[in-house]
């Protein structure tokens, strides 16, 4: 089956690359690098934010005194950290990947551009985009629908824990029911929360539709690309 989107954000919270007794699992970074590979192999262009919990949550360090600023700066760095673990699974798999940061780190890596960012989409590289928006206060879902507005992405697919939206949380109530499909304003007046209010304004604003699924789940990041999103949400 041919692939449905041409290009997409792919958003990972930095939580995903943990493993128990390490806050960055080679093990893990090789299987997300494989899943991310299948997607390539299909043709898509695919373009990846990752956050940085797994390391530092400026927002956390906040509530417990830290200056929220710092805070937020920090965490940046920590998705710097988590890009370049991406970077080097997926081209440990022969995968050309560029990272670009919103903080200018060059001996690093490459300094966000986007129309060279768009190229290296066109070329066939992933693009892994680092250090959020380069702001405090804001997050890397708000990055993914920047970056997905910018590089015009056709949609956010934002790997969690869930397989999807449900109308009340799934781990406390054995009676939540999951949207197989929802619009943006129903997610609002349910007060659903799929992503803070800043990042989803953005994708609302502009007809951006975000699906939200389980990474960890076999073969659903390939279907959804083939556009059956049954096992996830899709918000539009
Ligand atoms: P094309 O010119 O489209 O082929 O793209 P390219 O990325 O292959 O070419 P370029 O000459 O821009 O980059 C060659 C290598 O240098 C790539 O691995 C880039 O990621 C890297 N690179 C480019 N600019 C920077 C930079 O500012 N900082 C760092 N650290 N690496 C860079």
């Amino acid at each position: 089956m041919p692939p449905v989107y041409k290009r997409i954000i792919l958003k990972l919270s930095g939580e995903v690359l943990r493993s128990d007794d390490n806050c960055i699992s080679p093990a893990i970074v090789q299987e997300m690098s494989e899943a991310i590979k299948s997607v390539v192999d299909m043709g898509v262009e695919v373009a990846l934010v990752i956050g940085g919990g797994n390391i530092f949550r400026g927002l956390s360090a906040s509530r417990k005194g830290m200056d929220r600023t710092t805070g937020d700066y920090m965490g940046m760095m920590a998705t710097c950290i988590n890009a370049l673990a991406l970077q080097d699974g997926l081209e440990s798999l022969g995968i050309p990947t560029r990272v670009q940061s919103a903080i200018a780190m060059q001996q690093i890596c490459e300094p966000y551009i986007r129309r060279k960012a768009v190229r290296h989409l066109e070329k066939g590289r992933v693009v892994i985009f680092a250090a959020g928006t380069g702001s405090p206060f804001f997050s890397t879902d708000t990055t993914a629908a920047l970056r997905a507005n910018e590089i015009n992405a056709e949609v956010v697919l934002k790997a969690t824990k869930v397989d999807g939206i449900y109308d009340k949380d799934p781990a406390k109530h054995d009676d939540a029911v999951k949207y197989n499909e929802i619009s943006y304003t129903d997610c609002l007046t349910k007060q659903l929360e799929v992503m803070d209010s800043t990042a989803f304004t953005l994708c609302m604003d502009n007809q951006l539709p975000i699906i939200v699924f389980d990474f960890h789940q076999e073969g659903v990041l390939k279907n959804i690309l083939c556009g059956n999103a049954e096992a996830a949400t899709v918000v539009k």
